[in-house]
């Protein structure tokens, strides 16, 4: 199968995507904690709410954990927020995989978000019946009954905060998969080559509608991965990751030290 190439599959000079190197995990955790701060500010003061989603994986954990100290969890009203995820594995909510269970430990138990403002994709389903239903339920929020995502406030997220496979996969969007070339639906299931194999995930174009894609990447194991999405061949079919280019948004990406070592090489 040939690249997926459509409309919205423009070729994407990432060499102009925003890209902050700091020194450690701990530093991606704040710098990434101030860029929320920021987009929940600005959604707020646009639509009078902040629809952010959330990446599952390790490195979220820490600015997770962040967001919940005293010192972080007043910045953000979160009677404001609405908290979605970009993908889950199809796994029961308190099962140690789900992504859903990694982000109420470490912060929506600990703020003060309505839990009907939680809306977590079901991985006790069945994998089509939990993205057609988590389907359903964004694009209620988002008034748009058909048709794709609208790059417009309010009928889009505001922020999706998205992680970087050693394989370059993004959300549960994993090379040679299908769904990257996916632009009607907007939530599917993908069997994929990782534990659990079953995942539910957003598409691109619901990233690519999105005000901005926060990418967070630490570790030294990342960084021929990100140094190949960064700065080699715009190649979404063998490299995910590029496909998050907001059409109407901002992509960044803030990576430690280590996972920059061969940025520069
Ligand atoms: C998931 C994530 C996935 C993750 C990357 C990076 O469900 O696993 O959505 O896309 O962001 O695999 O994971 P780490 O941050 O653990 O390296």
């Amino acid at each position: 199968m040939t690249a997926p190439r459509s409309a919205d599959a423009r070729a994407v000079d990432l060499t102009v995507a925003h890209v902050d190197v700091v020194a450690t995990a701990d530093d991606v955790a704040a710098a990434a904690a101030a860029r929320v701060v920021a987009a929940a500010e600005h959604a707020i003061a646009t639509t009078g709410r902040f629809t952010i989603a959330l990446s599952g994986g390790s490195t979220p954990k820490r600015l997770y954990a962040l967001l919940a100290t005293v010192e972080w969890r007043s910045r953000i009203p979160w009677s404001h927020v609405d908290v979605w995820w970009g993908d889950e594995r199809c796994v029961p909510p308190e099962h140690p995989a789900s992504n859903y269970r990694l982000a109420r430990e470490a912060l929506l138990d600990r703020v003060p978000v309505s839990p009907s403002h939680v809306h977590r994709i079901r991985g006790e389903l069945a994998p089509r019946a939990a993205a057609d239903a988590y389907e359903i339920e964004l694009r209620r929020a988002l008034a748009t009954p058909q048709g794709p995502p609208r790059p417009a406030p309010g009928a889009r997220l505001d922020l999706v905060l998205l992680g970087m496979g050693d394989n370059g996969h993004t959300l549960s969007l994993f090379p040679r998969s299908p769904l990257l070339a996916e632009r009607r639906r907007w939530v599917a299931p993908d069997r994929v080559d990782a534990e659990p194999p079953w995942r539910v995930t957003v598409t691109a174009p619901v990233a690519n509608a999105a005000a901005a894609a926060l990418f967070l990447v630490a570790g030294r194991d990342k960084a021929p991965m990100l140094r190949r999405v960064l700065r080699g061949p715009y190649d979404p079919w063998e490299l995910p990751a590029q496909l998050v280019a907001p059409t109407a948004g901002t992509v960044r990406w803030i990576v430690d030290a280590a996972a920059a070592a061969e940025l520069e090489r």
